[in-house]
């Protein structure tokens, strides 16, 4: 178990990985090595040849969830070099080599629409909010590669419940920062900026609907969606919006940046399901990353127990 940040720590006082990483390297110079180390596994994590540290720090005082897959993580080199997060390109190695002055602090979300209490979140605010869970999720892409992350985090309810939806909040809309000085590959893009997602409000509540601001231990590298993003875990990653500033709660369903770029292909339900192809490929099967042979796709991303009664009633190709 690691240990909570203290109340008076700020989001821009923890310390960057980077930095961390230098200050070991120095006590290891000093022959003081093992001074303060958290574990062997941060550790073997940083250790990329050839790679730029990733500007993440340590979050500490997480609990396990229940809601966890048994399933073995992706290595932590998978997860953050092979991305999508358009704002700095569109190849999945862009991110990982273009995000890296991307600046994240001080940051804040802002969460209005529909509700009685609206209100801005530091992210100061939004890390003291609850226990940060570790979570290890499925994750599968559109695009039929899939991982599974120790993403840190909790549900967004969480958050949600506090500003207090009011009875008009049928759905929520999220929305990415956008600053094209800050993000010029975005151009090259294809898609319109800033990056738009959204939910029905019992899919924004639903418990294993995720705020997520880390993960392996650590704050979210900056390709990864720092400093905090969505995961919902049964749907196609793109649902899963980055570097959130944006949370409005109103009564119609919202755009959302991939089904404005081709409605056919990307629908606003976007549920992970093997029998509803896509029109150019299908959805059948899926190549875990790090793996040779391909594996079925589950309804759900295999988290149909939890979700499925959401959707009772509902044609899954119509509102695919
Ligand atoms: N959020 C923003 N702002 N911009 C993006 O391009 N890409 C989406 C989603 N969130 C995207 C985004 C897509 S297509 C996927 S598959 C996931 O992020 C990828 O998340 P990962 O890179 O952390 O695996």
């Amino acid at each position: 178990m690691l240990i909570r940040p203290k109340p008076d720590l700020t989001y821009a006082d923890i310390t960057p990985r980077s930095v961390y990483f230098n200050r070991r390297e120095v006590l290891r110079a000093m022959g003081i090595a093992g001074v303060g180390l958290a574990g062997g596994k941060i550790l073997s994590s940083l250790a990329f040849p050839g790679q730029t540290a990733l500007a993440t720090s340590k979050l500490s005082g997480l609990v396990k969830s229940p809601f966890s897959t048994t399933e073995k993580p992706n290595s932590i080199e998978d997860v953050t070099h092979y991305n999508n997060y358009y704002e700095f390109g569109t190849d999945k190695s862009d991110p990982a080599k273009k995000s890296q002055n991307f600046r994240t602090s001080p940051w804040s979300v802002s969460v209005e629409g529909e509700v009685a209490k609206p209100r801005k979140f530091s992210m100061d605010e939004i890390l003291k909010l609850a226990p940060l869970e570790e979570r290890i999720y499925r994750h599968r892409c559109v695009e039929r590669w899939s991982i599974v992350v120790p993403w840190i985090g909790f549900s967004l309810s969480t958050l949600a419940k506090l500003v207090e939806p009011t009875s008009k909040a049928q759905y929520v809309a999220f929305q990415t920062f956008f600053d094209p000085t800050q993000m010029p590959e975005a151009k090259y893009g294809g898609i319109d900026f800033p990056y738009v997602e959204g939910l029905r409000l019992d899919e924004a509540m639903h418990p294993l609907t995720m705020l997520c601001v880390g993960m392996y231990g650590e704050t979210l590298p900056n390709q990864d969606g720092a400093p905090v993003r969505i995961v919902v875990p049964w749907k196609y990653g793109y649902k899963s919006i980055k570097s959130i500033v944006k949370i409005r709660f109103q009564q119609k369903e919202p755009p959302t940046t991939w089904n404005r770029y081709s409605s056919e292909e990307y629908g606003f339900y976007s549920n992970v399901n093997p029998a509803v192809d896509h029109p150019r490929w299908s959805q059948a099967t899926e190549r875990r990353l790090g793996e040779i042979f391909r594996r079925n796709t589950l309804l759900f991303n295999g988290y149909g127990d939890q979700v499925a009664s959401l959707y009772n009633g509902m044609d899954l190709k119509k509102y695919h």
